[in-house]
């Protein structure tokens, strides 16, 4: 697919994302204090970033699973049809689960995979998203944690993609077209 030309301007420096995982990690942290073990889930492809930074800061036994969410493909707008492509390795039955997730925008990934989990009846399941646009949301769906709440900007950076490109940035930027 053609992409127009854009730039990338930096909205949440990479700095700033540390400052904020940090702060996160010792509420998980205290939320999940009498854990054996928590299961982090990464939601692939977005939170990869995001999952490494925060399970290193995370004072806590962790196992580290993934399971493979899309939606948007390489569009800018939300299909709002939810497909797993990847399930998680291990179950989750009577397991204390951490949900990690990118971004949160129309909302139909969150609340899908949520339910999906919840299905398989965890013992405790909470959710983080480093980001979140509230004016966007379409489903009636909230993380228990949340990074970085932004105004409806299309960004990049740090695990997010535009179609499939620049998930490398170390920061949150946004897009913004040049033509
Ligand atoms: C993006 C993003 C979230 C989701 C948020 O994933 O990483 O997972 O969309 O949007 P929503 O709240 O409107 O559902 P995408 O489908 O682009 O897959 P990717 O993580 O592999 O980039
Ligand atoms: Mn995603
Ligand atoms: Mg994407």
């Amino acid at each position: 697919m053609p992409q127009r030309p854009y730039v990338v301007d930096e909205m949440i420096s990479a700095k700033a994302i540390a400052a904020r995982i940090e702060a996160l990690s010792r509420e998980i942290a205290e939320e999940f204090a009498d854990t054996d073990k928590l299961v982090v889930v990464g939601l692939l492809r977005g939170s990869f970033v995001f999952i490494a930074d925060l399970v290193r800061e995370l004072d806590l036994p962790v196992e580290v699973d993934f399971l493979e969410a899309s939606s948007y493909g390489d569009a800018m707008e939300s299909s709002r049809e939810v497909r797993i492509l990847k399930d998680l390795r291990g179950g989750i039955e009577g397991r204390d689960v951490l949900v990690v997730e990118d971004i949160i925008d129309t909302g139909y990934t969150m609340k899908h995979v949520l339910g999906l989990l919840k299905a398989r009846k965890p013992h405790k399941l909470r959710s983080i998203a480093l980001l979140d646009k509230p004016t966007r949301r379409e489903v009636d769906v909230r993380a228990d944690w949340t990074g970085f709440e932004i105004p409806d900007e299309f960004v990049v950076g740090y695990g997010i993609d535009y179609a499939q490109r620049n998930r490398n940035l170390p920061y949150i930027g946004k897009v913004r077209f040049t033509a």
